[in-house]
């Protein structure tokens, strides 16, 4: 993949490592991702932390075995402890510490049912945050229906998807082109469109607000028939695969179980459209000058925008 795109396959951003639901305190888990090893617990403090797998003493992995202490954990192996801060703590047959029992401790935020971790190639702290939805376990919203795809495609192909408003039409099989407006602040993006939707009552506005976050998260609001929200995740796993999670709540307007029919039609539609870009995705080739023409929208000022997250010499070695 590192061929295929003339720049890192790991930008700087949040990025999605675990659902909130799935770590329970005193859990310690296993990651794979950033193209890196890594421990993710969730201490006795409810914080869910962090850390560079591979204990520095003789390099047990803290996924595999480590057990949570407080807010801290235990390896494995010769049961030295470290802290959320990757501080060696406590080495239980040693008077001293060696100075430089060190661990790399991940920033992390826990928003919207996931645990996101901050990567930035120069390890700057984050320069910028995540929203809090106001949809996220509101009653008057479903909970959220989730689906996971890990794809052979790079994270910048799948970003411009939204943008892309061309391949709506002939790839989703929209009935026209949405017409996409663009507003940049910073490290968030939006992007409006707006289309005809048919609908058995005859045509209505129907709109599509993306806003993204940096290249790892990115919310989706529908208007037109149901008001429903998708909050998408894209997290590189390593130099050939991503990690992608989206999920769905719709508006609870004529009852939940009419919402959640709603949510189940969107769901499939979702998967529908997975299956019609994915062999897109795995396939194609990277040109930093796209041949874009008039109709294309919005891709080059996406391209520009991703720019700030992007290290653009992928030989360069992080440390
Ligand atoms: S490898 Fe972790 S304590 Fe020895
Ligand atoms: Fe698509």
């Amino acid at each position: 993949m590192a061929e295929r795109y003339p720049f890192s396959a790991y930008p700087n951003g949040w990025f999605r490592v675990e659902h909130s639901e799935e770590l329970a305190v005193g859990d310690v888990k296993p990651l794979r991702t950033l193209g890196r090893d890594l421990v993710i617990y969730r201490g006795e403090d409810r914080v869910a932390r962090v850390l560079d797998a591979h204990c520095p003493h003789l390099g047990a992995h803290l996924g595999h075995g480590g057990r949570v202490e407080g807010d801290a954990i235990r390896c494995p192996f010769h049961a030295w402890k470290w802290d959320g801060q990757g501080r060696c703590l406590e080495i239980p047959y040693s008077r001293k510490i060696p100075s430089k029992a060190q661990l790399r401790a991940w920033e992390t935020c826990e928003k919207n049912g996931f645990v996101f971790v901050w990567h930035h190639r120069d390890r700057t702290p984050p320069s910028f945050e995540l929203p809090d939805l106001a949809e996220y376990g509101s009653e008057a919203w479903t909970p959220y229906e989730k689906r996971f795809w890990k794809v052979r495609a790079h994270w910048l192909d799948m970003n411009e998807n939204a943008v892309d408003q061309v391949h709506f039409k002939y790839v989703h099989g929209a009935h026209t082109i949405p017409e996409t407006q663009v507003e940049i602040d910073g490290a968030v993006l939006r992007c409006r469109s707006r289309m005809k939707l048919g609908t058995p009552k005859g045509e209505v506005e129907g709109g599509i607000d993306t806003t993204d976050y940096g290249p790892g998260f990115q919310t989706v609001q529908l208007s037109g028939i149901s008001p429903a929200l998708m909050v998408n995740t894209v997290t590189p796993i390593d130099e050939t695969y991503s990690d992608v999670c989206f999920s769905y709540t719709v508006k609870i307007v004529d009852g939940a179980s009419a919402a959640r029919g709603v949510g189940a039609a969107l769901i499939r539609d979702l998967e529908k459209q997975m299956n019609q870009d994915i062999p897109i995705w795995e396939n194609k080739k990277y040109f930093p000058k796209p041949l874009l023409c008039e109709g294309d929208g919005r891709i080059g000022v996406y391209r520009k925008w991703l720019r700030q997250f992007v290290d653009w010499d992928p030989k360069r070695l992080e440390d």
